[in-house]
């Protein structure tokens, strides 16, 4: 296995933005795995899929049929269903509001993390989600478990919609994070958890400069030592 960094947290708790800039950095591959779950929703909704209860002939169908690609393109993750750029379609409430129910649907997840172990070999990653510390990599050689206060959470995710040009108010963003989070962390299949090894960072008073530099320090103390060693 390459040198794999696992960031997992809750909704909006900083695991994009850090993940993102520490596999810059450090020139590794970024693998955001909530825009791949994100992408089967967005699927289930183009298909007319019922959002009261979750239609699993539907969902078998998709699995069987669909492609989902990421790719980084000018230093931006592009994420591809069926070869349609979606990368911000994925980001709205209507996604936002049912990504949890279908990704914690057992057959979703074993396609996915398929995939993601897929998409991660033979390459040093810094890959994010709910279950990569826990499930996907549970071998990773550097675990981070981010976490931050739910109101700063909803602020932060509010400013981030709006520089795309998604209006939504403070309490939606606070209803949709605190629901996604009870949801992910309570279902039976790899649930929302740190894993015993993962190293907390709290980034509720933390600028985003700083949880950058606190997660790529750690990463550079681990990938120091692994050069020692061998
Ligand atoms: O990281 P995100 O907010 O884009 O993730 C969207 C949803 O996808 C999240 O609420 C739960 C699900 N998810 C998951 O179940 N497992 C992962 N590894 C990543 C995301």
């Amino acid at each position: 296995m390459k040198f794999v960094v696992a960031i997992d947290g809750g909704a909006g708790s900083g695991k994009s933005t850090t993940a993102k800039a520490v596999a810059e950095r450090l020139n590794f591959f970024y693998l955001d795995t909530g825009a791949m779950y994100r992408t089967v929703t967005l699927k289930y909704l183009q298909c007319g899929g019922n959002i009261k209860k979750i239609d699993m002939l539907l969902i078998e169908k998709i699995i069987k049929k669909t492609t989902i690609d990421l790719c980084r393109e000018d230093h931006k993750t592009h994420v591809y269903l069926d070869e349609k750029d979606v990368t911000l379609e994925i980001r709205k409430p209507a996604v936002n509001n049912l990504v949890s129910p279908i990704s914690a649907l057992a057959k979703v997840r074993i396609w996915m993390v398929d995939k993601q172990r897929e998409v991660a070999k033979g390459r040093d990653v810094v890959c994010e989600g709910r279950d990569i510390g826990t499930v996907v990599f549970p071998q990773a050689q550097v675990k981070i478990f981010m976490q931050a206060d739910l109101k700063e959470r909803a602020r932060r995710r509010i400013k981030e919609l709006a520089e795309k040009n998604i209006n939504v108010t403070f309490d939606e963003v606070l209803d949709n994070l605190k629901f996604r989070d009870d949801f992910d962390s309570r279902r039976a299949h790899s649930p929302l958890k740190k894993a015993q090894d993962a190293i907390v960072v709290d980034t509720t008073h933390l600028t985003i400069d700083q949880e950058i530099d606190i997660v790529e320090k750690l990463v550079r103390e681990r990938l120091e030592n692994r050069t020692r060693v061998s």
